[in-house]
């Protein structure tokens, strides 16, 4: 892999337009969105996208999601059966990604969509992410800009700490607000599935749709990527702890705290799960720097945000 000097670009115009001329080069630049920071490359040119693969050192099965400004955009990249365009009209901009039939002749890379004749795609809510496609005027690919299998970044720091010297620069703008990546729903065949848990609640979906999301079965995997393996902290990771086991760190959520931990970090502390969300990657992030060799980590609620965090941090705990 060529070593690349990463360069920290601030989200003013000068820093822009060199992230956009970057994009257009073939380049990777990491940048903000609402959910999570994302690795950006041209998604229409099959070599740019293979360093997103390269950098991240991801499994190339796993398809990307392409990244574009506006809704028309996206709805120009797909077919969006009714299910899809309502739920792109309700969310969009924002933390929901659609995976739908590719368009004919749409301009997104094999390799982005992992051979798949499907396409994944999101308009983002966030000024800077808008402003960068904009300046890229092309879709934009962009998994979440960590090493594969680590842990998703919410600030530029975290960017770097995965991908210095490996990505051409980071457009850093402070941390991200919904901390959890978007929601994934497929609306494939007529079936509108939930492929994965995020910054959009199950609820606020099926209330768009008018009806339950139809269970993602296994044996039939839509999205190749799901890995069971994901999300991994170094430190191991128990859940659903009430007490705290010796020489255990403690990733604590609500007011009541049980003693005895090494370090404890608070998800937060008001029970709020939108707090919760912005905070558990960097408080992993965190606890694994302070050196934690397992992470006991409190009941998490299942409704609302809660489904993403528990998703990840299941994730995070599976054996490896
Ligand atoms: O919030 C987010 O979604 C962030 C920000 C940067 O947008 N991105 C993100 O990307 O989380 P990534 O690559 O870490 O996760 C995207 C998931 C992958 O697990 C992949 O399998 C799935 O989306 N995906 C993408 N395109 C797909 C497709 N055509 N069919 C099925 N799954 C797809
Ligand atoms: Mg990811």
């Amino acid at each position: 892999m060529i070593a690349r000097p990463t360069r920290r670009l601030s989200p003013d115009a000068t820093g822009l337009a060199e992230a956009g001329r970057l994009l257009r080069a073939g380049g990777l630049v990491a940048f903000p969105t609402e959910t999570v920071y994302g690795l950006g490359a041209d998604a229409t040119d099959g070599r740019a996208v293979a360093g997103i693969y390269e950098a991240k050192g991801r499994p190339s099965f796993n398809p990307l999601i392409a990244h574009v400004a506006e809704i028309a955009d996206a709805l120009a990249l797909g077919r969006f059966d009714q299910h899809a365009e309502d739920l792109a009209r309700a969310f969009w901009p924002g933390p929901l990604t659609l995976v739908v039939p590719v368009a004919a002749g749409c301009p997104i890379s094999d390799l982005a969509r992992a051979g798949l004749d499907t396409v994944g795609l999101r308009v983002p809510d966030h000024p800077v992410a808008h402003a960068l496609l904009q300046a890229a005027g092309r879709p934009i690919a962009g998994p979440s800009a960590n090493l594969s299998g680590h842990v998703s970044p919410t600030d530029a720091d975290h960017v770097l700490a995965d991908l210095d010297g490996r990505i051409d620069a980071v457009v850093d703008a402070g941390p991200t607000e919904v901390g959890v990546e978007s929601t994934i729903v497929a609306c494939l065949d007529g079936v509108t599935v939930l492929l994965r848990p995020g910054g959009v609640s199950r609820a606020a979906i099926e209330a768009v749709i008018g009806r339950p999301l139809a269970v993602h079965r296994q044996e039939k995997t839509i999205a190749p990527g799901m890995l069971a393996s994901h999300y991994a902290p170094k430190a191991g990771v128990r859940l659903d702890a009430q007490v705290v086991e010796p020489g255990e760190a403690l990733l604590a959520f609500g007011a009541r705290v049980p003693d005895g931990a090494t370090v404890m970090l608070n998800l937060s502390p008001s029970g709020d799960l939108a707090e919760a969300a912005a905070n558990l990657f960097g408080h992993l992030r965190q606890l694994d720097s302070a050196g934690a060799g397992r992470i006991a980590v409190m009941p998490i609620p299942h409704e609302g945000l809660g489904e993403a965090i528990r998703d990840r941090l299941v994730r995070a705990a599976a054996p490896r």
